[in-house]
């Protein structure tokens, strides 16, 4: 790990034509499983380990746990777009290969110390996450795209939670949730049979909000994210941080909502975007 200013030159695989971008961040580590390209507010994260389908090791996950901090931490980047590298995969799965040998405590700190580095802190982070689904999303990678605040995907993606399969359950959130997301018979049928669902029937689940051919996806998800970025950061983080707390045991999502709802009216990006509408211009937000 080291520390300093750094200064990365970072490219998308899928963004046609190539965009190269020079990118000066404080980085805490090498990104050595990642590719980030950070251009007008959006960042893209690209999981690059395309031999291994994109497979999440140890080292994956602190580097997205990382990453994500820093671009959190980075008040010009209002949103970030998820992905996998190549046409083949997003997230093929938590890397067998690593936990083949564990044992039972092993196994309970893979899961929560994975849940607390990467999937809740992803779900909780105050900037909105969009999955780009560019093909298969297994397991883990099912997992973090459902930590994301939103998911589109390739129309090849193929999504599905198989751990019943290896002999264990899915332990980065699934068992919560995919019954959020599409109900509770379809995720004990998507878990128990640990079959996978094609794009379109994700989409009709509401697993993904959308589903476009691959080469139009991250254009579709920048699509999205340009609308996202016009808005009050401020008021996305509180309502984010609302709508997560209706979700979570023994706390009411109602009453956040009165607390976050009263909270807005003392920042500036309320006075600015009040004052915008009567003003009859766009407003400009910054975050506070
Ligand atoms: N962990 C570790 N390695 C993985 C992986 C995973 N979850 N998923 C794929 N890989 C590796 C394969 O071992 C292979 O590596 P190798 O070339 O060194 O042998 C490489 O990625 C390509 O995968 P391969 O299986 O050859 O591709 P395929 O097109 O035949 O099959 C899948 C694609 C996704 C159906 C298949 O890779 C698969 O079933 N992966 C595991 C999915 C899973 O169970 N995930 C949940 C884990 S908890």
């Amino acid at each position: 790990m080291r520390v300093g200013r750094q200064s990365f030159m970072f490219r998308s695989p899928q963004l046609k034509p190539a965009v190269y971008l020079r990118v000066n961040i404080i980085s805490l580590m090498d990104y050595s499983h990642l590719l980030c390209e950070i251009d007008n507010h959006v960042a893209v994260v690209t999981i690059n380990r395309p031999d291994k389908l994109n497979a999440l090791n140890i080292e994956v996950i602190d580097q997205l746990s990382h990453c994500f901090q820093e671009l959190e931490d980075n008040n010009s980047v209002r949103c970030i777009i998820l992905t996998g590298a190549g046409e083949k995969a997003f997230v093929a799965g938590a890397d067998i290969s690593e936990f083949s040998e564990f044992s039972v405590p092993q196994g309970r700190a893979l899961s929560a110390q994975g849940n607390e580095k990467l999937f809740n802190k992803v779900e909780d982070l105050n900037t909105p996450v969009i999955a780009a689904v560019n093909g298969f999303a297994l397991g883990g990678g099912l997992e973090l795209a459902m930590g994301c605040h939103i998911r589109v995907a390739s129309d090849n993606a193929r999504l599905g939670l198989p751990e019943v399969s290896l002999g264990v359950i899915p332990g980065y959130g699934g068992t919560q949730r995919l019954p959020q997301l599409v109900g509770k018979g379809r995720a004990l049928e998507m878990i128990t049979s640990a079959q996978m669902i094609n794009a379109e029937q994700a989409a009709s689940w509401g697993l993904v909000n959308h589903v476009v051919p691959q080469e139009e996806l991250i254009e579709k998800c920048q699509s999205i994210a340009s609308k996202i970025i016009r808005n009050s950061p401020t008021a996305i983080a509180y309502a984010i941080q609302a709508v997560n707390t209706g979700f979570e045991e023994g706390r009411d999502g109602f009453e956040e909502e009165i607390h976050l709802f009263g909270e807005a009216f003392g920042t500036k990006d309320f006075k600015e975007g009040t004052m915008a509408f009567m003003e009859k211009r766009k407003a400009n937000f910054k975050g506070s």
